[in-house]
């Protein structure tokens, strides 16, 4: 071990991607979490700080997603020593953006980087997955595992877990709308369907391979023609005030696609050059203003590198 502490960056995450319900997400350079993560010699895990977040996130390390990744990484290695945590949240919870995934993918990273890598990224999935799950209520991994390798993922099976790193488009921008309230994971998903017609399936199937096909050979027409989703996005639409006003105004200002990030409230849109990116943004945090009083706007490019030690 080299030092005693370590701070970490984590990305945020897009979900879902459209037609990707569950199996489909990608990292973007802003917003990040910071988490500094430190060994001490008074034994048990302790969330010290938590910033930057008014939502009353849980300092009880049976309730927040960084100490249970952290308490399963310790007792994967029967290590009994003392973990310290101070978070600086960036990335709002209940935004859509993979906040409580890239605090449960940023404590076992920095915790791994002090105890000299005895996991690989694979190996930490698990952990992050435990962490993900308090917050979530469920196992789902279409944030946890952008945040944790970067780029655009595939999930392409859960049992036993299967992760397709996808290439994409280099030129491929990201416009983030966060209208500021929160939408809790949890209460969204009790809004999905629990079975669908075949032919819902069918198409859905379709549009995702679709997606996929478009990002693999930059096709940004296919792209533009699979993002349809028939899951999610009809079932949640409802939550955020004028989302097909915005995901309309989007689309006629050139996006190449528009749907809900993860569980909302954020919308993305893809866009084929910053430029683009900045223009669509303007245009849907217009229309969203009108229905919401703050709005965020974020303009990235896929993030291709994961969680960074910036210290
Ligand atoms: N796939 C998940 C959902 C992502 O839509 O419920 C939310 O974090």
């Amino acid at each position: 071990m080299k030092s005693n502490s370590i701070k970490v960056i984590a990305p945020a995450t897009v979900s879902n991607v459209g037609p990707g319900f569950d199996i489909m997400g990608f990292a973007i350079n802003t917003p990040v979490e910071e988490m500094t993560v430190r060994i001490s010699d008074k034994p048990g895990i302790r969330i010290l700080k938590i910033s930057g977040d008014k939502s009353g996130l849980p300092f009880d390390i049976k309730k927040n997603t960084a100490a249970v990744a952290v308490t399963k990484m310790l007792a994967s290695l029967k290590l009994k020593i003392g973990v310290e945590i101070e978070i600086r949240k960036m990335i709002i919870s209940g935004s859509g953006l993979g906040s409580s995934a890239a605090s449960a993918v940023a404590a076992p990273v920095a915790l791994n980087e002090l105890l000299d890598r005895p996991f690989t990224k694979q190996e930490l999935m698990e952990f992050a997955l435990e962490g993900e799950k308090v917050a979530s209520g469920s196992i789902h991994a279409d944030n946890v595992a952008p945040c944790l390798f970067g780029g655009f993922i595939l999930i392409r099976g859960y049992k036993p877990m299967d992760i397709i790193p996808l290439s994409y488009p280099k030129k491929l921008f990201c416009t983030v709308l966060h209208p500021q309230f929160a939408i809790k994971t949890s209460d969204a998903r009790k809004l999905i369907r629990k079975n669908y017609p075949l032919k819902e399936v069918v198409a859905q199937a379709g549009n995702a391979g679709g997606l996929i096909a478009g990002l693999l050979k930059s096709d940004y027409d296919l792209i533009r023609r699979s993002m349809n989703d028939l899951i999610a996005e009809p079932a949640r639409a409802k939550l955020i005030p004028g989302f097909y006003k915005i995901k309309e105004a989007a689309l006629n200002a050139g996006a190449v696609g528009c749907s809900i990030s993860g569980s909302g409230p954020a919308v993305f849109a893809f866009c084929t050059s910053e430029n683009d990116a900045e223009k669509i943004g303007r245009v849907m945090k217009k229309i969203s203003s009108e229905f919401v009083k703050k709005n965020m706007i974020y303009i990235s490019n896929i993030n291709s590198t994961g969680p960074r030690v910036i210290g």
